[in-house]
């Protein structure tokens, strides 16, 4: 283990280390970088997938516990299936038909969903190993990783040159900066596929989580969970979270997009104002430990994904199963399918522009 900061007297809080977690088929090497605030609290992670792996945070009492899903080596994430933790690029979410026109060219992906393209694709940015850089600044740990995605990778425009910056703050917030630039016009929506259970991984479903999601709309979706273009009011549904609500309270309803979803997988169109700052996009509290997950970012939409598709099978930290719903997912992003949808706000970046966007994990408790 390298021990990283305190570098000298520079360090003011906390400290990072790495060290090796393995390598990857092709006998690439990758590391594991824990990050540890103030308080004690901390968070690891990989820079292959640029995979957040455990994320330690107290209960009401000061107790801590990992509260996100993952695996406890590097096999587990080149096998993952789930994106356990992961950036997810060049494009999250579901890309309908696989394919999509700019300027006029057609471009073609793989159909690794279905008839659609999920996640960037066969080898999306969570396969990828990404370079680390660790600084360590006044209020916080940072973990710089950066990858350039190839012109035509995975069928895309552009050589993309992509940064992501994970700062894990005194405050117990996660802060992850994306950004992005490209020589040809290509299309981007960069998010983190972590799966929270705030009462600990492994402990059960998520179905007691309270919920509230800062959205008056949400997308509702075809049976390959492709937005049909609607924006539809939440009130009266199911997708009502405005007020805080438990997950399971109504997620087995006899409602069309309930079943289309297996539960509730679905992208709410955030009630944001215009502008580059982070709103308040979700907040979670678990009542049996007291902790708080408030979710906030510059993007325009969260993906509320209840873990529907997880079937108990992998195997996951410390011995941990992780079965149907026993996390769920909070995906800031553009919407899905936007590169078809000219109703959709643009995902298109332009060469001289830059891609920018935040998403912060803010954790605490209550009594
Ligand atoms: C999708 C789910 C999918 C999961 C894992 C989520 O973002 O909406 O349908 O099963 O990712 O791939």
């Amino acid at each position: 283990m390298t021990i990283l900061s305190p570098a000298g007297a520079k360090s003011q809080s906390g400290s990072t280390t790495k060290k090796s977690f393995g390598k990857t088929p092709d006998g690439q090497p990758a590391d594991l970088f824990v990050l540890t605030n103030k308080n004690g609290a901390e968070v690891s992670i990989t820079n292959y997938g640029g995979a957040v792996v455990s994320l330690k945070v107290p209960d009401r009492g000061g107790k801590l516990a990992d509260v996100v899903l993952g695996y406890d080596g590097i096999d587990g994430y080149v096998n993952d299936k789930s994106y356990f933790g992961a950036l997810v690029g060049r494009y999250g979410n579901r890309i309908g038909h696989a394919q999509f026109v700019l300027d006029g060219r057609t471009y073609t992906l793989a159909k690794n969903n279905g008839e659609n393209s999920l996640h960037g694709g066969v080898k999306g940015f969570n396969k990828a190993v990404w370079t680390a850089k660790t600084l360590s600044k006044k209020d916080g740990q940072s973990l710089e990783l950066s990858y350039l995605s190839k012109d035509g990778e995975e069928g895309f425009p552009g050589n993309l040159k992509v940064t992501v910056t994970y700062t894990w703050t005194d405050a117990n917030a996660l802060k992850i900066e994306y950004s992005a630039t490209t020589d040809k016009k290509t299309v981007v929506n960069l998010t983190n596929h972590s799966y929270f259970n705030l009462a600990g991984q492994g402990s059960g479903d998520i179905l007691g989580h309270l919920m509230t999601i800062e959205a008056d709309k949400f997308t509702p979706v075809d049976s390959g969970l492709i937005p049909t273009g609607e924006l539809r009011d939440v009130a009266g549904t199911p997708f009502d979270f405005r007020n805080s609500t438990a997950i399971g309270a109504r997620i087995s309803q006899d409602d069309e997009q309930l079943k289309l979803g297996g539960g509730y997988d679905h992208n709410f169109v955030l009630r944001r104002s215009a502008g580059s700052s982070e709103t308040l996009a979700a907040r979670v509290v678990e009542p049996t430990s007291g902790r708080v997950l408030e979710v906030w970012t510059t993007e325009p939409g969260v993906q509320f994904y209840t873990g529907n598709f997880l079937d108990g099978k992998a195997a996951g930290k410390g011995g941990a199963t992780y079965p149907k719903r026993s996390a769920f997912c909070l995906e800031t992003q553009h919407f899905p399918d936007s590169p078809n949808q000219p109703k959709f706000p643009s995902v298109a970046l332009n060469p001289g522009e830059r891609y920018h966007t935040i998403t912060t994990y803010k954790f605490s408790a209550e009594k």
